[in-house]
């Protein structure tokens, strides 16, 4: 009764779609955001010279920071690190400020400084021969930060301040980008890709506050479930970025100005700790974040694949009926999603008996058509005695705490729940523990994954802004301001390492996070929440997710065709068609929307989602070498075309189209009824854009204007890449494994055209842990196809069926689109048959197209 009461009022604050502003405070309802924001620089603080001390070979530079006016002196830490990059602290003298942790993959490698100058107004500290420097002026204190002469990061000392007071210990600071027009970063919000100024134009500083806001809106600052505080400047000469170390509520400022970009950032509480990341080009910056907070392993073949989830599959027919539909219906399918009803009262690790009356039954029967069952697991635990998660829980003190010391209760799906403190070790191992197939009973291998959600953590009780107590208790006396940015990722901290433990670390643990932060992607792929099916929600997902890639979380995707309320059917089209392009492809509605798997809509509509979702399946091996290609340099996976043309400042604001790797151009239609869109082609001049959805060749000189149907969304691959694809439609990526490969190419300027391939068992870490794998790179020369191991020394062969070369016929000119002609070789020059030449796995394999 009490949990359907809290249902009802949870769902009826919810019902008119806009946020609950209410609610979810803005910065003039925080104290610690309204006093700093409104803050006058001033230059509080100077360096007392006497107290540097640092020299050359040593790796560490600290000072005494000089208050002017009575308040504490502070201590700088200055460290070089590896990947042109310094870390700088700025604490108390003294400082009891929490220092987080579990964030940082691993201690950052340090780099000795090979100069320290100290002069009369300033000293120099210098990295990698002289070509990174940090220069600290005393007074006015700031300090600079250049590589190869270049100034990147201004620290500006005149908007340093740290206070103090009973409960908190708020501080800001300003970082200034002197080479960017544009800022970038701060996940997550439901806004455009490029920051927008929040300086002076009466909207609230971006906020990163880990919440669960239903109806949550587009073009907003507001928080939303995650939080990564590092923000990028970019602009045509260098790329630099600033990531602060720190998991407590915070607010950024942006101002976008050529030449003065500026972050101002607001923090409640904890320790001044940022990167400075000194790029110079999108590339490197992106490469030296997530050499920091780590890379997504590589994900298991078949969750690249369509996923298929409702809140909720009601009972285990239910389930059984959404599988036959797919497959007597002809639509590609790799798993089928649990949400909460699956459980007994909301308890997780049990069935429903009355509507999953024999789990192992229904796992079997998924198994049998080579599907996966992901099945939700949410943080909170039904206060419930007999129930073994809460009482073990209980037993071993393993809930996060009141401030008094009593055990914390609030309202969540099951009602009075208790919250697991993830903070403490034994807390993850318990909870991972329970993940085994002994603790989760009738679970089988079948459950191949688990979805994580409710973990900001959503506690329902609208006084509290959704969540826990601001001075509840984690692993003793952590006050929960301190990390509650990091719950989710502890949560899936331990749902990962749970994983491991139930297969003996012989599978790639599949977790899919709502509440994430910085490091996230070592643990978990993400989704962005309860969207809406509306228009401006598609095309949100696409800015939420080229945002994440930026920031290390790659495995990202967007409920297909949004959360709340009902798509039209163009839009449910559109949808498919465009979230088949982002790396996570997941379809899922609330439990108040009509029933939308693809096998219920019109014919026309289940032909073009049945197309949509074919497009997907033949790029998963471009999918997932591109995941490799990131599990091994950090790159991302889908990319602004700034990321790839970082000179050309005309594509500084497009977040509707993205690159997926380097070779493919994609425009998801965001808007209804249009007949033609714009596109940016980039480039320049020697770029040539071929099409695969329509005949019109285009050129990288920028927009052009190009005629759409409703059959598909425009894609185009890169003149000079070579794109390695599966065609064959198979039921599932486990029934694609043995298919051979198809090449698609056009040639540049100089014949020539390159692409690589990644090729593992698909489920286990030998590739991590040994060389079990092979990487190939592909050289079309002309005539001559010479594919190369690059490394790796697997048995897994790299089988070519067909090659099929795009040439051009005219090339697009006065706005005329150019044309192409299609050859497709089955055949080498001598006549074999392409899928019998074996490919060498250790040595070059070269044959002739005829
Ligand atoms: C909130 C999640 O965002 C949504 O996807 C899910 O269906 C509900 N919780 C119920 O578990």
């Amino acid at each position: 009764m009490i949990m359907r009461l809290l249902f009802i009022i949870f769902w009826a604050a919810t019902l008119t779609y806009c946020a609950d502003h209410g609610t979810f405070k803005d910065c003039s309802r925080v104290d610690f955001c309204t006093n700093l924001r409104s803050r006058e620089p001033s230059d509080n603080y100077a360096v007392d010279p006497s107290s540097i001390s640092g020299s050359s070979d040593s790796d560490t530079l600290t000072a005494t920071l000089k208050s002017n006016n009575g308040d504490s002196d502070l201590t700088i830490t200055l460290t070089g690190l590896q990947q042109n990059t310094f870390r700088l602290k700025i604490t108390e003298v003294d400082s009891t400020q929490y220092e987080l942790q579990d964030v940082l993959d691993g201690d950052p490698e340090i780099l000795n400084f090979d100069n320290v100058e100290v002069g009369d107004a300033s000293v120099t500290v210098t990295t990698s021969s002289g070509s990174n420097s940090a220069i600290i002026t005393f007074s006015p204190f700031n300090i600079e930060f250049s590589k190869d002469g270049v100034s990147e990061v201004v620290f500006n000392g005149d908007r340093l301040a740290v206070t103090r007071n009973d409960v908190n210990a708020p501080f800001s600071f300003a970082v200034t980008y002197p080479q960017a027009l544009q800022l970038y970063g701060v996940h997550e919000h439901c806004d455009t890709l490029a920051l927008r100024n929040t300086a002076d134009s009466g909207t609230d500083p971006y906020r990163l506050k880990n919440s669960d806001v239903a109806y949550y809106e587009t073009n907003s600052p507001m928080a939303l479930y995650g939080a990564v505080p590092i923000i990028y400047g970019h602009g045509s000469t260098a790329t630099a970025g600033v990531f602060l170390h720190n998991a407590a509520e915070q607010w950024i400022e942006i101002s976008n100005q050529d030449g003065d970009s500026q972050a101002y950032f607001m923090a409640e509480i904890g320790t001044l700790d940022i990167f400075v990341l000194l790029g110079p080009t999108p590339t490197e910056v992106v490469r030296q974040y997530t050499a920091l907070t780590g890379t997504a392993h590589l994900p298991q073949l078949w969750t690249l694949g369509y996923h298929q989830s409702r809140y909720s599959y009601d009972t285990q027919e239910d389930v059984e009926n959404v599988i036959s539909g797919f497959d007597t219906n002809d639509f590609q399918l790799d798993a089928i999603w649990l949400d909460i009803d699956y459980t007994d009262s909301y308890k997780y690790f049990t069935w429903n008996p009355d509507t999953f009356g024999d789990p192992v039954g229904l796992q079997e029967t998924i198994a049998s058509t080579n599907k996966k069952l992901v099945t939700v697991i949410d943080p909170h635990i039904k206060v419930e005695s007999g129930y073994n998660v809460y009482d073990g829980a209980l037993n071993d003190d393993l809930f996060v705490k009141n401030a008094n010391g009593s055990v914390f209760e609030g309202p969540c799906w099951p009602g009075i729940s208790s919250y697991m403190d993830f903070l403490k070790p034994e807390a993850r191992d318990y909870y991972a523990s329970m993940y085994s197939y002994d603790n989760f009973q009738s679970s089988t291998s079948t459950i191949a994954g688990i979805w994580n959600d409710m973990n900001e953590p959503s506690v329902f009780d609208n006084s509290l802004e959704m969540t826990l107590p601001a001075d509840s208790l984690h692993n003793g006396s952590v006050r929960h301001r301190e990390i509650h940015n990091i719950y989710g990722l502890l949560h899936t901290m331990a749902t990962h390492q749970g994983l491991l433990n139930r297969d003996n670390g012989e599978r790639r643990p599949f977790v899919l996070t709502r509440s994430h932060f910085a490091g996230s992607q070592r643990y978990a792929a993400i989704w962005t929440g309860d969207n809406t099916a509306d228009w401006p929600y598609l095309l949100a997902s696409f800015q939420e997710c080229l945002n994440a890639n930026l920031l290390g979380i790659v495995f990202c995707g967007a409920d297909v065709a949004g959360f709340f309320n009902n798509p039209t059917e163009e839009l449910y089209q559109r949808w498919y068609q465009a979230g088949a392009w982002l790396p996570f492809f997941r379809a899922h509605s609330n439990k108040d929307t009509s029933r939308r798997e693809p096998y219920l809509m019109s014919e026309e509509t289940q032909n073009i989602v049945r197309n949509a979702i074919r497009t997907r399946y033949r790029h998963i091996p471009q999918w997932y070498t591109l995941f490799y290609e990131h599990t091994r340099f950090g790159d991302p996976i889908i990319r602004p075309l700034f990321y790839q043309y970082p000179e050309d400042t005309n594509v500084y604001s497009i977040d509707n189209q993205i690159l997926v790797g380097r070779d493919i151009l994609v425009r998801p239609i965001t808007e209804p009824g249009v007949e033609f869109v714009d596109i940016y082609f980039p480039g320049g001049e020697t770029e040539v854009w071929i099409p695969m959805t329509s005949n019109d060749v285009q050129r990288g000189t920028g927009w052009a204007s190009v005629n759409i149907s409703n059959q598909a969304i425009p894609y185009y691959y890169r003149r000079g890449g070579a794109v390695v694809r599966k065609n064959l439609a198979r039921a599932n990526t486990a029934e694609m494994v043995n298919d051979p490969y198809r090449v698609y190419w056009t040639v540049d300027w100089d014949s020539h055209a390159q692409g690589t391939v990644y090729l593992d068992d698909g489920v286990s870490f030998k590739y991590r842990d040994s060389t079990d794998y092979n990487y190939y790179n592909l050289d079309i020369n002309g005539d001559d196809v010479t594919v190369t191991p690059i490394d790796g020394d697997g048995n897994y062969e790299f089988v070519m069926a067909e090659m099929v070369r795009r040439d051009i016929v005219t090339l697009p000119k006065n706005d005329k689109p150019g044309t192409f002609k299609e050859t497709i070789f089955t055949r080498d020059a001598n006549g074999t048959l392409l899928k019998d030449i074996k490919v060498h796995l250790k040595e070059k394999t070269v044959f002739k197209l005829k």
